[in-house]
């Protein structure tokens, strides 16, 4: 492809040119049989959206706040591992993006620049991704430092008590770059063998499978930050967190990387929406590839969206400048699907601008 990409998936095919198989395969796979990969964008493809004519939509506010932060619209970078194996610039290149965008970047744990590093790079309001190790000092530490380096809120993973199995990752024997942010804490180096990739090996040395709704309450003892939950998919989960005291939830099936069969984001989006009644935002993440996605999110009850891969095609394909380009891309959909919908400002986006299958049942 010699032309500019004109969308998301266009970005995709430039990555699958730019990277190694390995990589690729890393970025777009997901677990097992991948349905639950597949279903989060199909799942958005079976909503349809309802729009009103003649509203007067001669300027579009895409404006927001998560957490009190205002953001230029209501798009966030999800955090993903390993963004060196995207582009040597890896996570300093997305943060710059996010600045320059003006949005929030949530760094992930297994970044391959340091947390210190990406704070240094630029002023993007950054959120740090957290997983809780077998050493809770050492998770304890993380959470320190990103406190120090002005990271605004910890998103806590909570759907990943064992890696999932990706079997390109397996297949491919992934070698795991140096994970920063762990140096000296932790061995950073890991390698795949039949039962499973470097990634693997590394979740299930570490990972502190024990953690539970309890350990909240540790982890709420040892900072100040705001608390976001990124992996509910049910109504019963959104309401045990919301006894927990967390400041936030995120729902997420980590991509489709984790359980397989797990269900589509946007389809149980309302569901957890309804659970929490307004108590704490509500944002939502996997498949979401068009601004019209994005739209639909909204209409479901998101305070926002987070993207993944699609940051990642951007990375790969032209580093920071795709980056940028990607979430432009995505502002520019939403801000045009807005407008052929009738609506000037996100908190116009109602229930009522989409149509999902339990309606049409009804
Ligand atoms: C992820 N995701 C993820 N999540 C997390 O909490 N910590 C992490 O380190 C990672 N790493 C990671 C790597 C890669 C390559 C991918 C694709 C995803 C999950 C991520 O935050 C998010 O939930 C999904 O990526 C959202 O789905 P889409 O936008 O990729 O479809």
């Amino acid at each position: 492809m010699t032309e500019e990409p004109v969308n998301v998936n266009e970005f995709r095919e430039l990555a699958r040119q730019a990277l190694p198989k390995m990589y690729y395969d890393f970025y777009t796979g997901g677990a097992e049989d991948q349905y639950t990969l597949k279903e989060n964008e199909e799942a958005f493809r079976r909503i349809i959206i309802q729009p009103r004519i003649l509203g007067n939509v001669r300027s579009i506010d895409l404006s927001t706040t998560v957490l009190g932060y205002n953001i230029s619209m209501p798009v966030m970078i999800a955090p993903t591992s390993l963004q060196k194996l995207a582009n040597p610039e890896g996570e300093i290149a997305t943060a710059r993006a996010a600045s320059a965008c003006n949005t929030i970047m949530v760094l992930s744990t297994s970044s391959t620049y340091s947390l210190e590093e990406v704070a240094a790079c630029c002023d993007a309001i950054r959120f740090f991704q957290l997983y809780v190790y077998k050493r809770r000092d050492i998770s304890a530490k993380l959470v320190q430092r990103a406190e120090n380096n002005g990271y605004k809120a910890i998103v806590l993973t909570v759907d990943s008590p064992r890696l999932g199995r990706r079997e390109a990752d397996v297949k491919n024997k992934l070698v795991v770059p140096p994970l920063k942010n762990l140096e000296g804490l932790l061995p950073t180096k890991f390698v795949s063998d039949e039962k499973g990739s470097g990634l693997a090996a590394l979740a299930s040395g570490t990972l502190d499978a024990s953690f539970c709704w309890e350990d909240i309450t540790w982890l709420k003892s040892i900072t100040n930050l705001p608390i976001l939950i990124k992996g509910v998919l049910t109504r019963e989960d959104a309401i045990k967190a919301l006894k927990v005291s967390v400041d936030g939830m995120i729902v997420s099936n980590h991509g489709g990387r984790q359980l397989d069969y797990s269900p589509a984001t946007i389809s149980v989006l309302e569901e957890v929406v309804d659970a929490v009644g307004g108590k704490v935002p509500v944002l939502v993440d996997g498949g979401i590839r068009r601004g019209t996605d994005i739209f639909k999110a909204m209409a479901l009850g998101a305070q926002a969206v987070l993207v993944g891969r699609a940051v990642v095609y951007g990375l790969a394909a032209k580093g920071e400048k795709g980056v940028n380009r990607v979430l432009e891309m995505l502002k520019e959909e939403l801000e045009l699907t807005m407008a052929l919908s009738g609506c000037c400002s996100v908190k116009e986006i109602s229930r009522s601008h989409v149509r999902t299958k339990h309606d049409q049942q009804l």
